[in-house]
């Protein structure tokens, strides 16, 4: 019921007839009833709330599965600053519980992964799945714990395991925490846009249906024990994503506000994806610009979806530096 999670499920729906899909969500803040408003009601589907660390519910659901992808996540970087536990909780023990009941299965394992497990790079050529793996943050430390165990349980016990270690998604239905949706929320409600330290840091941005289809052909055609990056080239400075929202909403520069930095903050991912492109087939069907337009149109038209999640804390010009619970939005 997250944002990668709903997308996919409408992604794969709308693509597969037939498909089985059941969801297990623990619904705490980032996950979103309402991310699956439109579900298509033809396709069999069953909603399970709980937590992946839940042995006897994962147990049960893995059962007669023939693939599990795991999105589960607390994936906030500036929340794993002022609270990492909760983010080894969901992002290390939830995916070894999950790894524990299907290793008795047979069934197929993906695991969402990200581009964050390799640390920040300056170099030009972007990191390749071979490089080591160098977190700075704690939300990228507990997902590097994730991807180091699903690769223990391959090597162990011959688990069909797949990594996909992505860039930055964005799109339809992402937290308004997160950078581009907070900044277009922002800008329509006149608040100021939050830019950390000099805002030159840079990220390679994926249309989050970009990422689906990378997931769908894990499932179907990764390689068993293996690593793929996923990304697009499309590697923008923060400064630049924030001009482009102003610009499209028709609103001034002035709402820029350069705050202080992020401690840890990486200033760049790259990442060469070369392989998922040359062995699966997979590229990005939209460019950067008609991508970011669309997002930006469909935060506009759907204010009923964000305006009950926003509160100061969300939009907070530095979350790290606030108190959270894993629970709370
Ligand atoms: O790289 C993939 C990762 O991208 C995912 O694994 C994480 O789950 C996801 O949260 C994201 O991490 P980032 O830290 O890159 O994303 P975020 O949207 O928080 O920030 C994007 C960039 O914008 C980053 O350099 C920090 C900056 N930023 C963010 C916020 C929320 C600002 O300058 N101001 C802000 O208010």
């Amino acid at each position: 019921m997250g944002f990668i999670g709903s997308n996919f499920i409408r992604f794969i729906q709308n693509k597969k007839e037939n498909l089985n899909v059941v969801n297990l969500d623990a619904m705490s803040y980032g996950s979103n009833s309402n991310n699956l408003r439109n579900i298509n009601d033809l396709s069999p589907y069953r909603f399970v709330k709980g937590s992946t660390t839940d042995d006897r519910i994962v147990k049960e659901l893995v059962t007669d599965v023939d693939a599990v992808v795991n999105f589960a996540a607390e994936t906030h970087v500036d929340r794993s600053i002022a609270n990492p536990i909760a983010f080894f909780e969901s992002n290390a023990v939830g995916t070894l519980t999950l790894l524990d009941n299907v290793r008795k299965t047979g069934a197929r394992f993906v695991q969402v992964s990200t581009d964050e497990v390799y640390g920040q790079t300056l170099n030009l050529e972007g990191f390749t799945e071979k490089d080591k793996l160098n977190p700075s943050s704690p939300y990228a430390a507990s997902k590097a714990a994730a991807d180091l165990t699903v690769e223990a349980f391959h090597k162990t016990y011959g688990l069909h395991t797949t990594i996909l270690r992505c860039t930055n998604n964005f799109g339809p239905y992402q937290f308004p925490e997160k950078f581009i949706p907070k900044a277009i929320i922002s800008a329509i409600i006149g608040r100021r846009i939050s830019i950390y330290g000099d805002g030159m840091q840079v990220r390679d941005w994926i249309y989050v249906r970009d990422f689906c289809y990378a997931v769908q052909l894990a499932i179907e055609h990764g390689a068993s024990g293996a690593i793929y990056n996923v990304s697009t080239g499309n590697e923008l400075a923060n400064v630049e994503v924030a001009k482009l929202i102003l610009g499209r909403l028709n609103k001034p520069e002035a709402l820029l506000e350069f705050v202080e930095d992020r401690p840890a903050h990486d200033v760049r991912y790259s990442l060469d994806s070369s392989k998922i492109r040359d062995e699966l087939g997979w590229k990005p069907t939209k460019s950067f610009g008609d991508a970011l337009n669309e997002t930006i149109d469909w935060y506009v038209k759907n204010e009923e979806w964000w305006r009950p999640l926003l509160t100061d804390r969300i939009l907070s010009p530095t979350p790290w530096k606030e108190k959270w619970d894993s629970f709370e939005g």
